[in-house]
């Protein structure tokens, strides 16, 4: 069994990548491993310092989490700025990151050249809270995708780092938690590259079925093969990708089938493909309203996750602080 850590940044809804590159997964791992799934908050305020609807979007994907199937009662599911214990193991951690490290991480780089009227610097020591949120539980395991494998790289640098200062072996080097074969990277609908909240070209989990079909007709297409089994372009195996994961096999074969003969209609693809997204998503856009409006549940929920969360954190806390030297008088 392993000590599983994984946060999501809550800035608003969850898109078909998030739920088929991560939370079907985590479903499954709940029962598995020892899973803590925390809302990273704090980390959205490095992007959008002043969010127009911060709690809102908290309690989106919080209930886009539920109601995907993960249970509080299984996983430890927590909102990241309940867990004050965090904001002091990443102080102390800060104390042994170097500037000049944190300056050349790739996502800094790529902020300062993104959002250079706002490079604060929670942006550069973003890593240093990424490391607290996970050593805090003493995760020996990271589910992440390309875009965060560096900043699991400084974790691991930074347990290290922790451990030979003190002379101790207290922090695990966390390591990626690979799904292997079970990975799906969920394309975009606009041609190439993955779907993604920044790219704009999601398909979310609460969108309305209109919403839907607009987004998939608009799909990227090209004007259609001319010879039996002829090589894809980018966009259309994105398409069957997409098809792949929402829709029966039959369907996919019937279209492939279709497109290695030369008669295949993009059009009516597009189409079964928002029938077929929407037949998933109808019951959950459902649910995910009916847990947004139960405020009574959603209290309990993060009542139960900030407790057992933080029965976690205030442990090691207690232990690092007596690693460091702090005593009482
Ligand atoms: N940085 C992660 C992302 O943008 C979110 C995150 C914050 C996280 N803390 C974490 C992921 C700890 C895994 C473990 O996707």
């Amino acid at each position: 069994m392993e000590k599983v850590v994984s946060g999501i940044r809550s800035t608003g809804n969850l898109h078909l990548g998030n739920y088929y590159g991560a939370l079907k997964n985590f479903v499954k791992m709940q029962h598995e491993h020892e899973c803590y799934f925390f809302i990273a908050d704090y980390h959205s305020l490095t992007t959008y310092p002043n969010p127009s609807d911060l709690h809102g979007n908290i309690r989106q994907v919080l209930s886009e989490y539920l109601a995907s199937g993960i249970d509080p009662d299984a996983a430890t599911l927590y909102i990241q700025s309940d867990i004050p214990e965090v904001t002091e193991l990443y102080l102390l951690l800060n104390m042994n990151a170097y500037v000049g490290e944190l300056s050349k991480t790739a996502s800094f780089k790529e902020k300062v050249r993104k959002q250079e009227e706002n490079v604060n610097a929670g942006l550069l020591t973003y890593p240093v809270l990424m490391a607290a949120d996970i050593i805090i539980h003493h995760a020996t395991k990271v589910p992440v995708g390309k875009d965060q494998e560096q900043h699991l790289e400084m974790t691991r640098k930074f347990s290290r780092r922790f451990n030979k200062m003190y002379k101790t072996e207290y922090f695990p080097e966390p390591e990626p938690y690979n799904f292997g074969e079970e990975l799906i990277k969920i394309p975009g609908l606009d041609g190439s590259g993955k779907m993604g909240k920044t790219e704009g070209n999601g398909i979310y989990l609460s969108d309305e079925p209109k919403e839907i079909k607009k987004k998939v007709m608009r799909a990227v297409t090209d004007s259609g093969p001319t010879e039996q089994n002829q090589e894809m372009a980018e966009p259309i195996k994105n398409i069957f990708t997409l098809m792949e994961v929402v829709s029966e096999q039959e369907t996919v074969d019937f279209f492939r089938e279709q497109y290695n003969t030369c008669k295949i209609r993009y059009g009516d693809m597009k189409k079964q493909l928002a029938q077929d997204i929407i037949d998933f998503t109808d019951p959950l856009r459902e649910k995910i309203k009916e847990i947004y409006a139960d405020d009574e549940y959603l209290r309990k929920v993060v009542k139960q996750g900030q407790e057992k969360a933080r029965e976690s954190a205030s442990k090691t806390i207690k232990e690092v602080r007596e690693i460091i030297g702090f005593k009482p008088f």
